[in-house]
């Protein structure tokens, strides 16, 4: 038996459901688009791990200094003796904010589609802190959270910009969930990527290696296991671009020439003409100011804005109001 517990809240095929849904609304529209979450299957959870070591890369790297230079004031503001974090993947830097709270800290809860990420998170950090109880959660953060009863106060971590990810009103959403969670004396830890020069940042999402690009043709993978779709990767492109506007980065995956996707389990023909982008994913970058409205619009007031050396990337602290 595993020291620690793990816990599905979704219905077993409720996956399978919603990826038949997403891809069947995503495919059959003009432009086509697919939500990012369909990346993290057990190849795709470790191919993220390889982006945040690349030279490019900068947000983990940004992220942990601001977690290792302010987990202990984090750690006395709140006094936390549960850490929920959402979206947890492998808890790498989660480590440092976990190493401060203790020995207050009684239970930790991680978030995550990824069954794999989660039970190798969790064996680890079990190994590490044998008096922590670890209870890893399989579920969609974006469907509702039901957590386990365990003592506050509590501090719900939301790391590694992954907030970028999802689309305004699914933003708006989200974080009203996230409210919704917090008791008095609960907080929120938010880990937001910030607007910076275009060069840099499309270079984080088109690296040398081709491992970003690897990352974003994952998800035909997933569709060929998962939906028996007869879909080549070698038939698209990555491709990743600045959205001035919105001001997000946007990754997409462009048709290499005219062709049909057959998804035997849809019974659905997708044509793709030549040159024509699928969008996987956007990767919104943010301003304090928005982020302070965007809590605000929630119910939250943020209390701490710490940013990196370089002022790459930012971590919010914010309480209910
Ligand atoms: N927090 C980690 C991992 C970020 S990668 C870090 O900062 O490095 C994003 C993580 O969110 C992945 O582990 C992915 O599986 C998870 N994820 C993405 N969408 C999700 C969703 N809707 N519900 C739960 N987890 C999700
Ligand atoms: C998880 N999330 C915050 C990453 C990001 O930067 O938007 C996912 C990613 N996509 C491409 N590279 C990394």
């Amino acid at each position: 038996m595993s020291p620690f517990l793990v816990t599905r809240t979704l219905p077993e095929d409720a996956t399978g459901a919603d990826l038949r849904a997403d891809v069947l609304h995503g495919l059959t529209r003009t432009p086509k688009d697919l939500p990012p979450k369909w990346f993290y299957d057990a190849r795709g959870s470790e191919l993220f791990e390889e982006i945040t070591r690349l030279p490019e890369y900068y947000p983990t790297r940004a992220e942990r200094e601001i977690l290792v230079a302010r987990a202990a004031e984090i750690a006395a503001v709140t006094r936390a003796r549960t850490l929920v974090e959402l979206g947890s993947g492998s808890s790498e830097k989660t480590r440092h904010l976990i190493a401060a709270l203790l020995p207050g800290l009684e239970s930790y809860v991680p978030v995550d589609v990824s069954e794999s990420a989660l039970r190798g998170a969790a064996a680890a950090l079990t190994a590490e802190h044998p008096a922590l109880q670890v209870h890893a959660l399989i579920a969609d953060f974006t469907r509702g959270l039901a957590l386990p009863g365990t003592p506050g106060p509590r501090l719900v971590a939301f790391l590694g910009g992954t907030l970028g990810n999802l689309l305004p009103e699914q933003r708006k959403a989200f974080l009203r969930s996230v409210r919704a969670l917090l008791a008095p004396g609960d907080a929120l830890l938010l880990g937001t990527d910030l607007v910076k020069d275009e060069r840099t940042l499309v270079a984080a999402y088109d690296d040398a290696a081709g491992v970003t690009a690897a990352f974003n043709k994952n998800v035909l993978s997933v569709l060929a296991r998962e939906l028996g779709a007869d879909v080549d990767p070698d038939d698209f492109e990555h491709v990743a671009v600045w959205d001035r506007e919105n001001e997000w980065i946007e990754m997409r995956l462009r048709a290499r020439g005219p062709l049909t996707v057959k998804i035997r389990e849809l019974d659905l023909a997708v044509t793709f003409e030549a040159g024509e982008e699928m969008r996987t994913e956007v990767s919104a970058k943010f301003r304090q100011e928005g982020v302070r409205g965007e809590l605000a619009a929630a119910g939250m007031e943020l209390a701490h804005w710490w940013t990196d050396e370089a002022g790459r990337f930012a971590l919010s602290l914010a309480t209910a109001v």
